[in-house]
């Protein structure tokens, strides 16, 4: 893990508040699943935001973010040519298992991660689960990705989980998820009834970033644990949800 300075090449809106912001960066190598904490260039936001990273290609990392509040909104205004610093690569990532038949799942902002990990395998099922269909950056998803929208405006109405649940493909030999903690409960559980393996991608608010301030612990059946350093890639049943 190190701590750049890295230089904006470019912050585009790609779906409704959501941006693509490409870097010029030195970072390590990393696998997908891992993280970096980035500094907004706004006094208010004094800590560091973590971000999942979406690519990183011949010096160039690439992050999709959400714009929330102070933080990523100050992040939004970032312009070409800006100095950024960023943290990384931190945390520890999926494990990547036989592929054959994976069925990744991402809820709203949890989709860089696994955009990741999917463009690594090129196999498997991806589903995506979002408010509505403006919130897909449609341009960066897998073509034969399945949607699920809360308000119907394309793909199931209805949520990501919906489809998981009723899925007519071959039963999946392993399932990864990413997104908001009621999304993962339900896939938890249906991974747990279908007897899959699953691994969670978990969100919680960060203030350090690599285990030193305790704000990001977790309860999991071997004690608390930080997601930023011991995850936030879990096992799912090893959360007690
Ligand atoms: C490991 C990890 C990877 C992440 N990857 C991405 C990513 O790739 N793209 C992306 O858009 N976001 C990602 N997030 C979430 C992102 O860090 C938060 O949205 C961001 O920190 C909010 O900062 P803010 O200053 O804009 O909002 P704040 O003003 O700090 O908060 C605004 C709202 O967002 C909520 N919020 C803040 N932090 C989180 C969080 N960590 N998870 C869920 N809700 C939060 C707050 O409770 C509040 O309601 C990730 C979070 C983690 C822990
Ligand atoms: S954010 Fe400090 S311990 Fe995880």
């Amino acid at each position: 893990m190190k701590e750049l300075t890295s230089t904006v090449i470019s912050n585009r809106q790609i779906a409704s508040n959501t941006y693509l912001l490409s870097l010029e960066c030195e970072m390590d190598p990393y696998i997908p699943g891992q993280f970096v904490m980035v500094k907004a260039p706004s006094p208010g936001a004094f800590l560091r935001r973590p971000l999942g990273i979406m690519e990183l290609k011949e010096g160039v990392l690439a992050l999709l973010y959400k714009t929330r509040g102070e933080g990523t909104i100050a992040l939004s205004m970032l312009k070409e040519g800006e100095a950024i610093s960023v943290m990384g690569p931190l945390g520890n990532g999926f494990r990547i298992e036989d592929e054959a038949q994976a069925v990744y799942i991402a809820g709203g902002i949890g989709l860089p991660p696994l955009l990741s990990l999917y463009n690594k395998i090129k196999k498997g099922n991806f589903l995506i689960g979002a408010r509505s269909e403006e919130d897909i950056p449609f341009d960066y998803i897998p073509a034969r990705a399945e949607i699920a929208t809360e308000d119907g405006s394309v793909g199931h109405k209805g949520l990501v989980t919906d489809i998981l649940s009723g899925m007519n493909l071959k039963k999946p030999n392993i399932i990864y998820a990413c997104g908001p903690v009621a999304m993962l409960k339900k896939v938890a559980d249906i991974s747990r009834h279908m007897n899959i393996p699953c691994q969670v991608s978990l969100e919680e608010r960060m203030a350090c970033g690599f285990g030193v301030c305790a704000g990001c612990v977790v309860k999991t059946v071997s004690g608390n644990k930080s997601v930023c350093a011991l995850g936030p890639v879990f096992n799912a049943e090893e959360i007690i949800w």
